[in-house]
């Protein structure tokens, strides 16, 4: 075979793989597979698994992934994965928490511009000041947050699983500090019946993907396709999550899809969860209102490569010993207290 048959291979691969559904060009699909042929190739000879969360490009997902998910299940699967290394692509609180989880294995960011708005939110200087202002009350933070954070916190929590943490803790604690995510906070506070700044204390920390949807646009888009379901992630504000007929994390959305059978969906999230269930449901109807998230969409399969062939000292997740120790206890409390 020669090169143009090896790479129109991999584009009729990555067509059958769902890249079909998303409607990218000829060209567009022939760059790619340029470069998935590449990774994988590279992949084969080195014993690396590359994690990928559903808001990352499609071709990532479709073309070089070795599992997809949301943040629970991605940490779930990076710790018992037997790779020695692991190429994330996803944000940078999510390869830390890789790092973490496997401290023994080479964990990689690929492209360094991959922050999160909501792990920018608070420092630890901030988290040490909310303790000391409510001594004894256990802090419960949200997975998007710095090593450094996790480290100060009790119990870490997903999008798939805060709910039932917090219930479970609210059976032996009056009051819960919850953060950094003050929308997720306060959808969480209504849900469980909880007072905000008394029962659960939160922080002002906002994604800023989900932080920009419009409420009023719900019931715009309700008259226009009667008979839509409306999904939004757990991030977007707590009067946008009333409007709608589900709030979860990324992985609930898709199993809300998978189980039921509407005329038509629309997912109030990143643009990403949106290609992936295209590709996954191709006989459903998707109404797009979607943002994208910037960090998020920093990786491409490039930086992939480059991870893979040279990677750079910045592109590798350092953490120190007692961090990862320290990080370690309420990651820990999180998988008892969700399993
Ligand atoms: P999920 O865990 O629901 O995938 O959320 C991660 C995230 O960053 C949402 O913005
Ligand atoms: Fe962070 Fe929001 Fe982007 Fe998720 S979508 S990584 S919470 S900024």
């Amino acid at each position: 075979m020669n090169n143009r048959e090896v790479i129109w291979g991999e584009m009729d691969r990555l067509t059958k793989a769902g890249l079909s559904q998303l409607g990218y060009t000829e060209l567009e699909l022939e760059r790619a597979a340029e470069l998935t042929y590449q990774i994988n190739q590279r992949k084969s000879k080195e014993d690396v698994v590359i994690p990928a969360h559903v808001y990352q490009r499609a071709e990532i997902l479709y073309g070089v992934a070795d599992f997809v998910g949301d943040s629970l299940k991605l940490s779930r699967l990076c710790a018992e994965s037997p790779a020695k290394k692991i190429v994330f692509c996803g944000v940078r609180f999510m390869a830390e928490t890789a790092k973490i989880l496997s401290p023994d294995k080479e964990v990689f960011l690929p492209a360094l511009e991959a922050g999160c708005s909501l792990a920018d939110s608070i420092t630890r200087e901030e988290i040490c000041k909310l303790k000391s202002e409510y001594p004894g009350v256990p802090v419960v933070s949200y997975i998007n947050t710095t090593a450094e954070v996790k480290a100060e916190s009790d119990v870490i929590v997903t999008s798939a699983n805060a709910s039932k943490i917090l219930q479970a803790l609210f059976q032996k604690h009056d009051r819960i500090i919850f953060l950094p995510d003050e929308w997720m906070g306060r959808n969480l506070a209504r849900e469980l019946n909880k007072k905000v700044g008394e029962e659960l204390i939160i922080h002002n920390g906002k994604c800023i993907v989900h932080e920009g949807f419009d409420p009023g646009a719900v019931e715009h888009y309700r008259r226009q396709y009667p008979g839509v379901k409306i999904l939004a992630h757990t991030e977007c504000s707590p009067a946008l999550v009333a409007a709608v007929d589900f709030a979860g994390g990324t992985g609930d959305m898709l199993k809300y899809i998978k189980n039921t059978s509407a005329s038509s969906y629309m997912l109030v999230t990143e643009c990403g969860l949106g290609d992936m269930a295209r590709a996954e449901f191709p006989d459903r109807h998707f109404i797009p209102m979607c943002r994208l998230c910037p960090y998020m969409k920093a990786t491409d399969l490039a930086h992939v490569l480059k991870t893979l062939e040279t990677p750079s000292s910045e592109q590798r997740i350092e953490l120190p010993p007692e961090l990862i120790r320290a990080a370690r206890r309420p990651l820990d409390r999180m998988f008892e207290l969700s399993t």
